[in-house]
């Protein structure tokens, strides 16, 4: 009876926390007017545009629009991390996009053409990605900057960057490898708390293998790691539009004033002010 009782009072407290963050999400797209004019339009509020947009809006005399196409988050799918896997299943929130076919990679599919999700709300695809948190390899980085001219984007250019958003919130990984992390951003990067029993076993044979811990966002990258997350210390799902749609409150103190207004609208040819939001615009 107690243990029915305990489980009916989570339940509770969880729908409650469910609901409270979904009439958040909501009123973040209910808006139903707009200015004449702005000094910046973002289109897309997704992993890049968020962050764009609020950059832009910490200068308090410049005025930012934000356009998102889709609507509001999920707070059951979007924002809980064991959601993820019925995000595709029950269609939350995401352009239905394929790859064109290639002899190279999809051929197990019809047409050759491969599933490529897209996030379809606020945040973009932090919104519904696996949260996995993986730098990827330096070498790329320098690839794009020597090979390919993009100056500015070599491993050392970004780290700093890397760090600058990053709250690790783990403190041995921070420790394993120090000036590679940060522990001050907006974004949580988080260790799974209770990982299943089954990796013990593999990590033993990963050892017998000759193959170390390490921190796959370190220095040196060749071994294995129970990947961070990004996940909150409260156990939400760490996204663009979680921590920089909406500015930082402790930016705004720092400007001295409220950040500029961001609005959503999005139509198909045009930017239109004062027209009622309708989410799903493009279907
Ligand atoms: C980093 O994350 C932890 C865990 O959620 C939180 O307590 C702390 O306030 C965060 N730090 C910053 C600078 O936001």
């Amino acid at each position: 009876m107690i243990a029915v009782s305990q489980l009916t009072f989570k339940l509770l407290v969880l729908s409650w926390i469910t609901a409270r963050r979904q009439l958040i999400h909501d009123k973040s797209t209910s808006r139903e007017t707009w200015d004449n004019s702005y000094d910046f339009i973002v289109v897309g509020a997704g992993a890049a545009g968020a962050v764009v947009a609020n950059k832009l809006s910490e200068c308090k005399s410049v005025r930012v629009l934000l356009l998102e196409a889709g609507g509001a988050q999920s707070a059951v799918y979007n924002d809980i991390p064991g959601m993820v896997d019925y995000i595709y299943p029950n269609g939350i929130n995401y352009w239905n996009y394929y790859s064109e076919s290639s002899p190279n990679f999809g051929q197990q599919y019809p047409g050759g053409r491969m599933k490529e999700p897209r996030g379809k709300t606020l945040g973009g695809s932090t919104t519904h990605n696996d949260m996995i948190y993986n730098r990827g390899n330096r070498r790329v980085y320098d690839e794009w900057a020597n090979t390919y001219g993009a100056v500015g984007w070599s491993y050392k250019d970004l780290l700093p960057v890397f760090k600058k958003w990053e709250n690790n919130t783990d403190p041995t990984v921070v420790e394993s490898n120090p000036g590679y992390h940060g522990t001050r951003g907006p974004i949580q990067v988080s260790t799974p708390k209770s990982p299943d029993k089954i990796f013990e076993t593999l990590f033993e044979v990963f050892n017998d293998l000759g193959y170390s811990y390490t921190d796959i966002n370190g220095a040196n990258q060749g071994g294995y790691m129970l990947t961070q997350h990004f996940i909150t210390g409260q156990g939400f799902r760490s996204g663009t539009d979680r921590h920089y749609r909406r500015p930082q409150p402790r930016s705004h103190r720092d400007k001295g004033g409220e950040v500029s207004n961001i609005y959503l609208k999005f139509t198909k040819d045009t930017v239109e002010f004062g027209l009622s939001w309708q989410p799903g615009y493009y279907d």
